[in-house]
C-alpha cells in the first residue's frame, strides 16, 4: 500500500444508482491505490460505487454530489444513523406507499424522512432511478434486514468524511489548493447528460471539466463512456480503453469505457 494510506474495510453502496460503478470499481480502485495522495475527492460521488469499495484511504476524504437526496442521505447516515433506522422500521413495503412517497415533494419531508425514502425508492423501484414500483417474483426488492448491514457499514465508513453539495467545478477548485489531492471523477455519460435531472449537467460542462483538469495541481482519474467526442475532447491526456458489461433489468450489454488520467 502507498505510504500515508490507511487500510479500510471495503463496503457496498447502500442502494443502486444509475451509472453506479459496480463493474469497474475494482479496476479503478487499483489505479487509485497506485497513485500516492494525501487527499481524496469525488466530485460526482452518487452512491459511491468506487468510493466505498476502496481498500485504503488517506486522512482527508471529500465526497460531493449536486443531488440533494444523495447528500442528505449521507449526512443523515453520518450523524443520525439510529434515528434513520427507526424511521425505516415503519416503512410499509407496498405499491401504494411507494407511489405516495415518490409523489411527495422533498420540502414536505423532514431530512430523516427524505433520507429513509431514498434507499427505499431505489431498492423497491425498478431500473436504477426509483421511478416505478418493481416486483421480483423470487424475493422482496425491499427488506430492511438485508439493507440494515449495508447502512451500518456505510455509517461507520463515513466517520470523518467531509460531505459537500456543490457543483463539481466549485468542488474541484476548492479542494485543489495544493498538490497531493487525487480526484476520481465519474460525471454523467456523454450523450446522457439529463439522466440525473434537467439543467444540472450539459455538454458544455465537459469542456468546463476539461479546462479544470488542464490546470489541476493534483492528480485525477476520470471515467467516461467510449465515444469519439470524449476521445477528441480529452485527447491530451492518457487514455485506457476498458471492456465491461452493463446490467439492467436482467439484460447484459457489452460496452466500452475510457479511464482518462493526467500524463
Ligand atoms: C455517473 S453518476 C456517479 C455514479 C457513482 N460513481 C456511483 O457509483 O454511484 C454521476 C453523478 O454526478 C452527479 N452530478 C450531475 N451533475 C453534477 C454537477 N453539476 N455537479 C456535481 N454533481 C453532479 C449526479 O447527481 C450523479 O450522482
Amino acid at each position: 500500500m502507498k505510504e500515508g494510506l490507511i487500510a479500510v474495510r471495503p463496503v457496498q453502496p447502500v442502494a443502486p444508482w444509475l451509472g453506479g460503478k459496480r463493474a469497474l470499481a475494482r479496476r479503478i480502485g487499483e489505479r487509485i491505490a497506485a497513485i500516492p495522495h494525501t487527499r481524496y475527492v469525488e466530485p460526482f460521488v452518487g452512491m459511491g460505487g468506487v468510493f466505498f469499495r476502496r481498500p485504503a484511504r488517506p486522512k482527508l476524504e471529500v465526497i460531493n454530489d449536486v443531488n440533494r437526496d444523495v447528500v442528505n442521505l449521507f449526512r443523515i447516515l453520518q450523524r443520525h444513523y439510529q434515528q434513520l433506522l427507526d424511521v425505516l422500521r415503519f416503512q410499509l413495503y407496498s405499491r401504494a406507499d411507494f407511489e405516495r412517497l415518490r409523489a411527495t415533494p422533498a420540502d414536505q419531508l423532514t431530512d430523516l424522512e427524505r433520507a429513509a425514502r431514498f434507499p427505499y425508492l431505489q431498492k423497491a423501484g425498478f431500473g436504477g432511478m426509483g421511478k416505478t414500483f418493481g416486483v421480483s417474483y423470487d424475493q422482496p426488492r425491499w427488506s430492511l434486514s438485508k439493507v440494515e448491514p449495508l447502512l451500518e457499514a456505510v455509517h461507520e465508513r463515513l466517520e470523518d468524511v467531509l460531505i459537500e453539495c456543490l457543483d463539481f467545478g466549485e468542488c474541484i477548485t476548492r479542494y485543489d489548493s495544493r498538490p497531493g489531492t487525487l480526484f476520481y471523477l465519474d460525471p454523467p455519460y456523454w450523450g446522457h447528460t439529463d439522466d440525473y435531472g434537467k439543467d444540472i449537467f450539459s455538454e458544455a460542462d465537459f469542456e468546463r471539466l476539461r479546462g479544470l483538469l488542464d490546470g489541476l495541481q493534483g492528480q485525477f482519474i476520470l471515467s467516461l463512456n467510449d465515444r469519439a467526442e470524449v476521445r477528441e475532447l480529452f485527447a491530451g491526456f492518457a487514455m485506457e480503453e476498458v471492456s465491461l458489461n452493463y446490467r439492467a433489468s436482467g439484460k447484459v450489454t457489452p460496452a466500452r469505457e475510457l479511464i482518462i488520467s493526467g500524463l
